[in-house]
């Protein structure tokens, strides 16, 4: 027994060699983490479990059957991060790049098998050259096998990715369908073709960093929610994000404990500049109303005109969705259609309820949007909060115009509370413009047309930039006072904590694409 200990000993010991000195060395000397290093920083003290230590490729192409590691580039396993379970991998680059073989592959696979069975979130920690370039189809069909389960995972149990390093052609697209993309400023980059392909093809220049670097990917393309300034930033932002999360669809969040206060808020109540027409920074109004230093932002930099995150309510987890006053007035477009339904979905997958802060002139006009979609990307947005049966509430703060009155979880969509601020607007459309339509023939038979459009703007403004006909209506549960915001909401949430909506039977819908 004791040499087939020292033999086992033996195999462990080279298994945490990974590719050898010499490569660990160069991948610090890079900036970056070992695999195992992230792990250590990941999880729990003394809670990870391996899965697969001693697994090794099959191929023997190109002299590989001489050219072994054990675990073959990744590293899997379970451990607890605060003490909750989770399944991980962490791709090794110091072996054959963490590029993806054949039992790479099913390593991965295995433990997203045990997620799903065992209902718990999925961490990727992807560092990572592609498939294995020696392997051929066999890795082709790893990945594939990987994003049939990346897929039959969504919605079931929250899937997280952290980009760490290279991640190039389809390899991105187990990411794009994990819940939440995290990336490291200068040392991680995901694309589709990278430089050299696009320079053949388009005749563009472009380095790594500009096409798929975390500074694009978070504010051009939206395809990372995080960008992270180093690896220890990403694994903390994980954990964060985690706490949040129940563990499964089956599951609620933690709730954290909480002291009651007072909850009056007076100083919301001097929170709205004086001219409606002037921006400010619905973060602010956020921080009021969460419990202190709870609200987390995702998305940050991109389609800064809605604000999405979580925060907490009276130690309650739950998911924002705010307009951006601060930021081209809040206007919905495509980017933020797109966004703030991502974010919606996932909170509705997860039994996170929903507050929205609404302060929207409206949808974007022109051409660009137009002819780039916002009829059905603006429909993501509606789609997914008609869709949603997670306890919904919704606060006016100021403008709530047109079709984006509609859209920001109004009541007729299945809204359970709304509220409005008094300084609420809630018309078709602001009253300059609806004057300028509705009076045309007035304004221009009158001597003086400015003095009749004014007269007119009054007019319709003095109806309808209130919150008055739709709380005659019931289309708004209560008028509140802001320094009110925060007790309405812990007290409706709190009622609405056991909702239940029975849906008509379907297979899926087919939300607009
Ligand atoms: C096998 C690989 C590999 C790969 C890297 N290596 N990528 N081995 N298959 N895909 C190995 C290298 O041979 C080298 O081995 C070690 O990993 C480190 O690579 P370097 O090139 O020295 O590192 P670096 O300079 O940092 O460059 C990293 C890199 C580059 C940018 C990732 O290696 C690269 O471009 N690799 C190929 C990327 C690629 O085209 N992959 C296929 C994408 S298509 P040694 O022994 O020297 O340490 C794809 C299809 C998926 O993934 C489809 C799914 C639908």
């Amino acid at each position: 027994m004791k040499n087939k200990i020292t033999q086992l000993q033996h195999k462990r010991e080279q298994a945490f060699k990974g590719g050898g000195e010499h490569r660990i060395e160069s991948q610090h000397k890079k900036g970056k983490l070992t695999a195992r290093e992230r792990l250590h920083f990941l999880l729990d003290e003394g809670s990870f479990e391996e899965i697969g230590m001693l697994v090794t490729h099959r191929s023997t192409d190109f002299g590989m059957e001489k050219e072994k590691y054990p675990g073959d580039g990744v590293i899997t396993g379970y451990g607890n991060i605060n003490g909750r379970l989770v399944y991980v991998f962490s791709q090794d680059f110091t072996v054959f790049g963490g590029s993806l073989s054949e039992t790479h592959a099913e390593k991965i696979c295995k433990i997203m098998d045990l997620a799903l069975k065992n209902g718990a979130p999925v961490i990727g920690l992807n560092d990572s050259g592609g498939a294995r370039i020696q392997e051929g189809v066999v890795s082709l069909g790893g990945y594939a096998d990987i994003f049939y389960r990346n897929t039959l995972a969504s919605g079931v149990v929250p899937q997280i990715s952290a980009i760490m390093g290279p991640c190039a052609g389809g390899a991105v697209y187990s990411p794009a369908i994990t819940d939440f993309i995290l990336m490291v400023e200068h040392t991680s980059y995901m694309f589709v073709t990278g430089p050299n392909v696009v320079k053949t093809v388009t005749h563009e220049e472009v380095t790594s960093e500009e096409l798929g670097g975390a500074s694009a990917h978070s504010i051009k393309s939206g395809v990372t929610h995080f960008a992270c300034e180093n690896e220890i930033e990403a694994i903390d932002n994980i954990k964060k994000l985690l706490s949040y999360m129940p563990q499964n669809c089956e599951d609620v969040a933690p709730n954290l404990e909480y002291e009651a206060r007072n909850e009056t808020i007076p100083e919301l109540n001097s929170i709205l500049p004086e001219n409606a027409n002037q921006p400010y920074d619905i973060r602010d109004v956020i921080n009021k109303v969460a419990d202190e230093d709870s609200f987390f932002e995702v998305h940050k930099n991109f389609a800064e005109n809605i604000v999405v995150g979580f925060a907490r309510i009276a130690g309650r987890s739950i998911g924002i969705v705010a307009n951006q006053p601060a930021f081209l007035a809040g206007v919905l477009d495509i980017k933020a259609s797109t966004k703030a339904a991502r974010f919606v979905r996932f909170c509705d997958c997860f039994n996170i309820p929903l507050l929205v802060f609404e302060d929207v002139p409206g949808f974007l006009p022109g051409t660009d949007q137009e002819w780039n979609g916002i009829i059905v990307n603006g429909a993501k947005l509606l789609y997914a909060f008609c869709e949603a049966t997670v306890p919904r509430i919704t606060v006016i703060t100021r403008k709530a115009y047109g079709g984006a009155y509609d859209v920001m979880n109004s009541k007729h969509i299945g809204s359970d509370m709304n509220y409005a601020w008094p300084s609420a607007e809630i018309a078709v459309m602001g009253a300059k413009g609806a004057a300028e339509i509705i009076f045309k023939k007035e304004i221009a038979s009158a001597t003086d047309h400015n003095a009749k459009w004014l007269e007119k703007e009054k007019e319709y403004s003095d109806i309808f930039a209130n919150p008055y006909r739709a709380a005659e209506r019931g289309f708004i549960d209560e008028v509140i006072e802001p320094a009110e915001t925060r007790i309405k909401l812990i007290k409706a949430f709190n009622m609405l904590q056991n909702k239940v909506v029975n849906q008509p039977r379907k297979k899926h819908g087919n939300i607009p694409l």
